[in-house]
């Protein structure tokens, strides 16, 4: 079976401690400079990103996986110019994605790791998703769309980027694989962050290639489910299902969430979709949903809460991911995500809490 779904969740107080000891740390730091000095580092992160979406693109980690070599030596392998390649991995030493020795050999790091091809947790599909030229033309639109807050993907692009990636398919796989990654690695607080029923059907709407969907039918044996995406997509998820030995409990539905959901299920998921869209469009999603659902039927909805005047680690980063990727999309408080749920016709539910994201509920009369 390929790819490890990690099945331990962390408590969330302490991966909260962890994060704000970081922060704190971090800032203090920055407290030891001039603050023009810790102005101008901020403003060279984006070197350091570009670095590792580089490293990532060209798969520098699979040739370090063996043991430390030289730029000269991966540049041969690689046929790269290898004073280029040595600069830039000489910056990545500075973030601790490798490491330098006085010979001139880079070594990879726990972190460096992450970016080989076949780690179980590799996230070089996200580095390089994120790096990709789409990708970052959407980013250098920020300053624009803070002038008219129009999203800045459509702008740029004069598309939306989900009718992008349905052009690129080998984009639009890219970002499939990161998004699996991304939930893979939240997986264990949402299996164990809610009371999935032991037996009838989720439905797990605009569910990628199934990753949450998966992990929710390994812990529940008796369960079946539906997976609603576009056609692309799906197609990718027959052989994660397959590989994750869930294929025979799943059946695939293509379709418009925000025109049709005919699938009956006792609980409908939506994991980081609301978060794409705008208020208009979340509405037009649950209402499409609610017109499927019998009483009693529930959806959750899983997202990273931003609460408006709460800087957060991971919401906050992914709240401008959304600001420039998606068309009008957000990361929302409880209060939002119940209003929309009360707009159509839901009855806000339990609020469940994790390490990862929340798992917001709304229930049918
Ligand atoms: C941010 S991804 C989330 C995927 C998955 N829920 C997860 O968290 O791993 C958004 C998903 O919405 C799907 N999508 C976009 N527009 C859609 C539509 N109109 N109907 C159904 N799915 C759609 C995309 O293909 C993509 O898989």
């Amino acid at each position: 079976m390929r790819g490890q779904m990690p099945d331990f969740a962390p408590p969330r107080a302490a991966v909260q401690a962890v994060l704000g000891v970081r922060n704190a740390l971090h800032r203090a730091g920055d407290r030891l400079l001039p603050p023009e000095f810790v102005a101008f580092l901020v403003s060279t992160d984006f070197m350091y990103s570009r670095a590792l979406g580089t490293f990532a693109e060209l798969g520098i980690a699979d040739e370090l996986a063996g043991g430390p070599k030289t730029a000269a030596e991966i540049a041969a392998r690689l046929d790269l110019d290898a004073d280029a390649l040595h600069r830039v991995l000489r910056l990545l030493a500075l973030r601790g994605v490798l490491k330098l020795s006085g010979d001139g050999r880079f070594a990879l790091t726990r972190v460096g790791r992450m970016a080989t091809s076949d780690h179980p947790r590799s996230v070089r599909a996200w580095l390089r998703y994120e790096m990709l030229e789409s990708t970052q033309r959407a980013y250098g639109g920020l300053t624009e769309t803070v002038r008219t807050g129009a999203p800045s993907f459509p702008a740029v692009h004069g598309k939306s980027v989900w009718q992008h990636f349905a052009e690129t398919p080998e984009e639009e796989q890219l970002f499939a694989a990161s998004m699996r990654r991304v939930t893979e690695f939240d997986l264990p607080s949402i299996t164990g962050g809610y009371p999935w029923p032991d037996e009838g059907r989720v439905c797990d709407v605009a569910g990628g290639v199934g990753t949450m969907l998966a992990g929710i039918l390994r812990a529940k044996p008796r369960l079946r489910g539906v997976l609603v995406d576009a056609a692309g997509v799906l197609a990718e998820a027959d052989g994660y299902l397959r590989e994750h030995g869930v294929r025979d409990r799943v059946e695939l539905s293509e379709g418009d969430m925000f025109e049709h959901v005919g699938a009956q299920a006792d609980v409908y998921t939506l994991k980081d979709v609301l978060h794409d869209w705008d208020d208009e469009r979340c509405l037009k999603v649950l209402r499409t949903l609610r017109g499927a659902m019998a009483p009693g039927a529930r959806v959750v909805l899983v997202e990273n809460l931003q609460e408006p005047n709460e800087p957060h680690p991971v919401a906050s980063m992914a709240d401008i991911q959304m600001l420039t990727q998606c068309d009008g999309g957000r990361q929302r408080s409880v209060a939002e995500l119940h209003a929309l749920l009360r707009a159509a016709d839901l009855r806000p539910g339990e609020v469940r809490l994790t390490a990862g994201p929340a798992l917001v509920e709304g229930v049918a009369s």
